[in-house]
């Protein structure tokens, strides 16, 4: 089967709190989402790369990108990630194969490198379900209560904090996501159809740029990286 990658890269970034939707961002003169695209075409396996942009955005067409054939830009992302992704794949599932391995990787993870992307490909291709990048949680875990005070301690054994890339079939994936649309990540939509997506252990590089301090360490993350 066939390996492909899809960029939801339809957010406004809120928590960034910048006008410009975080995956345009500068970083190292370049925006957010084209480090991105660069490490995701950086993996030969891949033959296509999906990106996902809400259907007004601006911004796209002011920058100049990597004349891959391999990009698709889609314009029909919704007003949650799940639902741009689910978006997406209808669209990609009337060019592609059911079969086909989605590997869907949110633009504001910047710092992912190909080579960890490469190691999921070959340690997932021939898993019944397929899965995720993820890293087991370092501190110990609080839940609060309403008056701000700890109502109970989570132990952190064997819990983990979930990345992307998330690597799924795009048939039962496309599913998934249409029967369950109020996930917060693909492996969510599997783990409710009753399937135990797999963890392929990551590191602490392949973070989500969310706040504005994060831009700085993406930036030496990126530099340190191509040292
Ligand atoms: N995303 C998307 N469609 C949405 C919301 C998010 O495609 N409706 C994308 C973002 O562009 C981002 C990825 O999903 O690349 C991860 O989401 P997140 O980090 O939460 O980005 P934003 O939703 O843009 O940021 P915030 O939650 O701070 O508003
Ligand atoms: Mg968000």
């Amino acid at each position: 089967p066939s390996f492909h990658a899809l960029i939801p890269a339809a957010g406004s970034g809120s928590r960034m709190g910048s006008e410009l939707p975080k995956q345009y961002i500068d970083l190292l003169g370049r925006p957010v989402i084209r480090h991105t695209l660069d490490a995701l075409l950086a993996v030969g396996a891949l033959s296509r790369v999906w990106v996902v942009l809400a259907p007004d955005d601006a911004h796209w067409t002011n920058y100049q990108w990597p004349s891959d054939p391999r990009i698709t830009v889609l314009r029909c992302g919704g007003a949650t990630r799940a639902e741009s992704v689910a978006n997406a794949l209808q669209d990609v599932a009337k060019q592609t194969d059911p079969a086909a391995w989605m590997l869907v990787h949110d633009a504001a993870r910047a710092c992912v490198s190909p080579q960890l992307v490469a190691r999921m490909i070959e340690e997932l291709s021939d898993d019944p379900v397929g899965g995720l990048l993820a890293v087991p949680v370092a501190d110990t875990l609080k839940r609060a209560g309403d008056d701000g005070r700890v109502a109970q301690t989570i132990p952190r054994a064997g819990l983990w904090q979930a990345q992307t890339p998330q690597m799924f079939r795009l048939g039962m994936l496309r599913e998934a996501l249409a029967a369950h649309p109020d996930v917060t990540d693909e492996a969510g939509a599997i783990e409710a159809c009753g399937l135990s997506p797999r963890l392929i252990a990551s590191d602490a590089t392949n973070f989500k740029v969310t706040f504005p301090d994060d831009l700085a360490m993406a930036a030496r993350l990126l530099l340190s990286s191509a040292a």
